[in-house]
């Protein structure tokens, strides 16, 4: 009888993990979809360079947009009823775009989509973070990235089965489905309950905990939460509180360090780095691009394995030196005068490498480690600091890419990749706790003692 009642909860907790994570699969196609889709959206509406870098980056203004209000609404509405916004948003964003009459509209229909990205981004870790039993927790939560990886394949194969046919609309109009799916879902699965004590609602917590645990561990864990939730202010001025501060210097700190390692040139511009690396015909680097995808998921399938047994922060420190390495083997690849053949391919393989390398560690480790290391009461919004720090970083190497490829040249590029990765190794040897095994609670109270991070 136990056992069965144990079986149908979990059950509830991967459903309503899968559920938000479809969050995930949204971010990953939309942010994919536009590389495929602009180089045919370029001639219907004859687009100069500077509108097409416009209509390209408005994803990424949207997201920032949305990463700078969600933090508020996830705490102040909660993070269930945001995420359903979110997924009509995405719906909206998705129909709008592939209506779209003339290239404002089309903009506007990508700010939209964005902004549902830049909140789902990090709503919905948050969201399966504060459901997750503690063993199990950076799986849980590591699914999202895994979604979010399937996502991108996805947009790249839609993308190259419907370039034949040109039919950009289509490409954006495919993401209803598993938005309609994300929005439907979120109806079936109940609000956090940590958010819900935190807003005063512990009877309501108690009966979402009766449903995703054991009967035997809701009485303890509740009380835990209620315990933490009562020593707890819940203002802004939080955030900058000499006891938080660290908390605010780890997650910022990764949020930055994720994206100035470089991740985004590969998987916005893969195809052209690929040419660079002397694949000469489209169709293959292309190809080549579905191929960084693929190692991307799989990857982060097995950081999602091994999360919870060997802690994120040695996921994390061989990451980074996994993606120092092969940035310095792809930029002696690109430092070789004759980049063609065998070069060509080791250049191939040291990008391969390296995305398999962000993949199991500082992809999904980032998002989790921001979803555990701050207190309840303010959890949304510094996680929305964290995420707005991301999405200003994702932007701004978005766009200075093939300036820096222009003035540094692609090996000195590679390169300084490569020593930023360095810096960040060492960031994250000195600065990253290691929150395995804790739960959400004995993170707050280790913060509030005053200690440092590497102490937890
Ligand atoms: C990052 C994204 C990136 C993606 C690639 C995410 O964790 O935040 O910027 O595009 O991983 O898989």
């Amino acid at each position: 009888m136990a056992d069965q009642a144990n079986t149908s909860q979990k059950r509830f907790l991967y459903l309503a993990a899968g559920v938000s994570a479809m969050g995930g699969m949204l971010f990953g196609y939309d942010i994919g979809v536009i590389s495929g889709a602009i180089l045919f959206i370029k001639k219907d509406f004859s687009l100069s360079l500077g509108m097409e870098e416009i209509v390209v980056s408005a994803v990424l203004l949207g997201s920032l947009m949305g990463a700078a209000i969600g933090g508020f609404l996830a705490d102040r509405f909660g993070r269930r009823k945001l995420l359903i916004l979110t997924a009509m948003a995405f719906c909206l964003g998705a129909i709008a775009a592939a209506v779209a009459p003339n290239t404002a509209a089309l903009i506007a229909a990508r700010v939209m989509a964005g902004i549902a990205i830049g909140i789902a981004s990090f709503v919905a870790p948050l969201y399966i973070s504060e459901i997750a039993p503690v063993t199990i927790r950076g799986k849980l939560v590591s699914l999202n990235q895994v979604a979010l990886t399937i996502g991108i394949v996805i947009s790249y194969v839609i993308d190259y089965a419907l370039a034949a046919d040109q039919a950009w609309r289509w490409m954006f109009a495919w993401a209803v489905i598993p938005a309609a799916i994300f929005g439907i879902g979120l109806f079936f699965i109940p609000d956090s309950p940590r958010w819900l004590v935190a807003r005063g609602h512990p009877d309501k917590a108690r009966a979402v905990l009766q449903r995703l645990r054991s009967p035997e561990e809701v009485n303890g864990e509740l009380a835990r939460i209620e315990h933490n939730a009562a020593q707890q202010k819940g203002s802004w001025s939080e955030l900058a509180s000499p006891l938080l501060r660290m908390a605010m210097i780890v997650g910022v700190g990764l949020a930055i360090m994720q994206q100035i390692t470089g991740i985004n040139t590969v998987i916005y511009y893969a195809p052209t780095i690929f040419k660079f690396a002397g694949l000469s015909s489209s169709a293959v680097a292309i190809l080549a691009s579905v191929g960084v995808g693929v190692i991307n998921v799989v990857f982060t399938l097995v950081a999602m394995q091994l999360i919870d047994r060997v802690g994120r922060r040695p996921l994390l420190l061989i990451s980074l030196a996994g993606m120092t390495l092969s940035l310095a083997v792809l930029g002696a690849a690109f430092a070789m005068p004759q980049l063609s053949g065998f070069v060509g391919w080791i250049a191939v393989g040291s990008l391969m490498v390296y995305v398999g390398a962000f993949a199991v560690g500082l992809g999904p480790v980032f998002w989790l480690v921001l979803s555990e290391i701050y207190p309840l009461s303010i959890r949304g919004r510094a996680m929305s600091v964290g995420t707005l720090a991301n999405w200003s970083a994702n932007l701004i190497v978005a766009v200075s890419f093939l300036t820096l490829v222009h003035i540094l040249g692609k090996a000195g590029t590679f390169w300084l990749f490569g020593a930023v990765s360095i810096g960040a190794w060492c960031f994250a040897f000195f600065l990253v706790p290691e929150t395995k095994g804790k739960t959400l609670e004995q993170i707050e109270d280790h913060w509030r003692a005053g200690k440092r991070p590497r102490a937890l």
